[in-house]
């Protein structure tokens, strides 16, 4: 017989399900188990004198053990759950479970020790239903929008971007890199004449950073497109994209993300406000924040977080984008007008979720801009790129994992990503 979804059960319909047994209560005349699928539970009531088979087979069985019950549910108004049951005729103990060794309320690292048990209860993964049906939102919109998908490699031949925080790995005899951004890969596809693309992979960071938006591999979902006129075109495809996806998820999951994680997915307006770095501080200060000198340079996570407060109270918004940051402090391909890069970054609920920008297409200006920073045979490849002919074009990449983290209000990215990967972590 075919297994049936428990959220699909047809009442006294003879059917099978399958499932992880949640709960094993064993009394004098009575078994209840609570058997969980991916859809949802059931209580399975047997009764001990009629079913002596069935207690054989349950016999030793604790929860988290994975059953197979046939039978029929039956309405029944004594039942907490729903107020069904499950009178079963068989059931098989496909796989016996010992005692867990991590406890729910274990903290953080230790249950990622054991994710896979872990990742079980139904909010983790609710987690991944909300992400995948985010991604998929974003796919759509992007595919609706004559955006063409690429996978590119993450293997790489010469330190990308900056040397600074790259794996290195041994490729035979050779040194190789992984790819801590698709950037110069997606810019290829633009002289090659893609027009529109997007990519969604791993991205590798080799940083030492211990906060609870740091990860050394994440999810990356990076576009670019051409013949844009500014970064303003970029900036405004971003806002409908979020839009979109954030609706798709809104309408399948909002009422349950605010049961769950008690939060709501707020549908931001379009235009998302903006600043300038320089006005940002001027306006943060005056929370009582004192930045130094440096700190102005670049947008501090002390920054980042009052960004929020900033957007909240003056426009009423939960995203904000920064703009106008200075050129030392932004990549050598941001484009830039009178020595202001043409670039920003994206803040939601206080932390960095996107870096976009309109990028360099004119060979001399691209490579003048590369030396400057001191990358010369690192990027001599990349160079190549922009001399046979390029369109203008810009794109942005955001960080998947914190988006999730940030919809969800959850505490830390480790709970975002499937599998989390830090400078400490690199197991399971
Ligand atoms: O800001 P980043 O470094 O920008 C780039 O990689 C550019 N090539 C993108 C572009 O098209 N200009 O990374 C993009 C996003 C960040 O805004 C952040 O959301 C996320 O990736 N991110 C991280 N997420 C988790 N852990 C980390 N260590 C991250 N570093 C960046
Ligand atoms: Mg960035």
């Amino acid at each position: 017989m075919q297994r049936t979804y428990i959220n699909e059960l047809v009442p006294e319909k003879e059917s099978k399900i399958m499932g992880w047994v949640e709960k094993f209560r064993d009394s004098k005349y009575m078994i209840f188990l609570v058997v969980r699928d991916i859809s949802g539970k059931i209580q399975v009531t047997i009764e001990k004198e009629k079913m002596p088979e069935i207690v054989e087979a349950l016999k030793g069985t604790i929860a988290n053990s994975v059953v197979s019950v046939t039978g029929k549910s039956v309405i029944s108004e004594y039942v907490k759950m729903g107020g069904v049951e499950f009178i079963p005729t068989k059931v098989e103990v496909t796989s016996h479970a010992e005692a867990l060794p991590i406890m729910d309320n274990a903290n953080i690292d230790n249950r990622l020790d054991y994710r896979w048990i872990d990742l079980r209860s139904e909010r983790n993964i609710l987690i991944f239903k909300i992400q995948s049906c985010f991604t998929n939102a974003l796919r759509e919109f992007l595919l609706n929008n004559k955006f063409i998908e690429i996978h590119t490699p993450k293997l790489i031949g010469t330190a990308s971007e900056s040397g600074s925080d790259v794996f290195e790995v041994k490729y035979f005899d050779k040194k190789a890199y992984l790819a801590q951004s698709p950037q110069f890969y997606k810019q290829m596809a633009m002289a090659a004449g893609f027009e529109r693309i997007f990519e969604s992979g791993p991205v590798f960071r080799a940083e030492q950073s211990y906060t609870n938006r740091h990860a050394t591999e994440f999810s990356g979902f990076d576009i670019e497109f051409s013949y844009i006129e500014s970064f303003e075109d970029v900036i405004s495809l971003e806002e409908d994209l979020l839009i979109y996806a954030l609706t798709k998820v809104k309408q399948e999951y909002g009422e349950i993300i605010e049961q769950v994680f008690g939060t709501q997915v707020i549908i931001p307006t379009k235009p998302f406000p903006r600043m300038k770095l320089a006005d940002v501080y001027s306006e943060i200060v005056k929370y009582g924040y004192k930045p130094t000198d440096e700190d102005k340079l670049d947008l501090s996570t002390e920054a980042e977080k009052l960004v929020y407060k900033l957007a909240k109270d003056k426009f009423n918004h939960e995203f904000m984008f920064i703009t106008d940051y200075p050129k030392d402090k932004r990549a050598f391909y941001h484009m830039r007008k009178n020595g202001v890069p043409q670039g920003y970054d994206l803040i939601w609920r206080g932390v960095e979720i996107t870096t976009g920008a309109q990028r360099e297409h004119r060979y001399e200006i691209l490579k003048q801009q590369a030396e400057e920073k001191g990358l010369g045979e690192d990027v001599k490849f990349y160079l190549e790129f922009f001399k046979y002919g390029c369109p203008p074009h810009g794109g942005f990449g955001l960080g998947l994992d914190r988006i999730i983290m940030l919809m969800l209000n959850i505490q830390s990215i480790k709970e975002a990503e499937f599998i989390f990967r830090g400078p400490n972590r690199i197991n399971p």
